[in-house]
């Protein structure tokens, strides 16, 4: 999308939500990942528009689910749900979250949830547990930023993953008894998953859990001014870690059983950030 065309989509996409719910500002927007969809269900007096409907979030079928953004209140606060996000393997490129991210931002939105599925890299991060991601590794490096004009691109990645939001998602996890791990999440670009090499590799560099998302989805709120909150849920032992054949399936079905983990993490996690 040009410039001109992105700018034009976010403005549309803005008129749209502020059609649908008049003086709408939630200020924590949440991307829902594989297997955290059931989060959206929790949500009361919900306004639902199909991402069709705005011009400037992906495509439907280029996302692989439906595509929705819900709008309404979680835990006590109001929010938006991505129901749906684009990956870079389906094009190749890394900008295709771009367009939502601007609009949120545009909606008056200062922090994001960013939520996937990840492969675990540690023994003891089991598969059904779940990871607040401290830091990144763009091993695809990729950047969803090309073409972007002025010293704005130059982002700052210092401090990528709010400090002060994860203290807060951590003592409120503690708080409601839920385990959960904290560790450096390795960006690959799929579509298909590592080898065993590549799993020793990126444990030897230092990552914790390995997935396909995620990280432009950081880098494009971070460059949009939004604070960002992390997490992971492990579906999967990394490649060569187990005698495990990876699949999608694989993936969803062992997300779909920590669905109602998702919902108590967050349950537990919303009420406690300050935004
Ligand atoms: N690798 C990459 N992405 C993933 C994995 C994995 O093992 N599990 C879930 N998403």
């Amino acid at each position: 999308m040009s410039p001109t065309s992105l700018e034009s989509a976010v403005a549309h996409s803005v008129a749209r939500v502020q059609a649908a719910v008049p003086g709408a500002a939630p200020r924590l927007a949440i991307v829902l990942g594989s297997g955290w969809d059931a989060v959206a269900d929790g949500v009361t007096d919900s306004v639902d528009i199909d991402y069709a409907e705005l011009p400037a979030f992906p495509l439907p079928g280029v996302a692989g689910h439906a595509g929705s953004l819900r709008l309404g209140c979680l835990a006590g606060r109001a929010v938006m749900l991505l129901r749906g996000r684009s990956h870079a393997y389906e094009t190749g490129d890394a900008a295709g979250m771009k367009g939502a991210i601007r609009t949120l931002a545009a909606l008056g939105c200062t922090t994001l949830v960013l939520t996937n599925a990840a492969g675990s890299l540690v023994p003891d991060m089991a598969p059904g547990s779940m990871m607040l991601i401290s830091d990144h590794l763009n091993i695809a490096q990729r950047s969803p930023l090309h073409g972007e004009p002025g010293a704005q691109r130059f982002v700052d990645m210092g401090a990528a993953y709010d400090a002060t939001l994860r203290d807060q998602a951590a003592a409120a996890a503690e708080d409601a008894g839920i385990e959960l791990h904290e560790g450096v999440y390795a960006w690959v670009l799929g579509p298909q998953f590592e080898t065993p090499a590549e799993i020793r590799m990126l444990r030897l560099l230092g990552a914790q859990a390995v997935g396909m998302s995620t990280v432009p989805e950081t880098i494009l709120a971070r460059h949009a001014g939004l604070k960002v909150l992390g997490l992971s849920m492990f579906t999967n032992l990394g490649a060569g870690m187990s005698d495990q054949t990876l699949s999608h399936a694989h993936t969803l079905h062992t997300a779909q059983a920590s669905a109602g983990l998702a919902v108590r993490l967050l349950a537990a996690i919303v009420p406690a950030l300050v935004v």
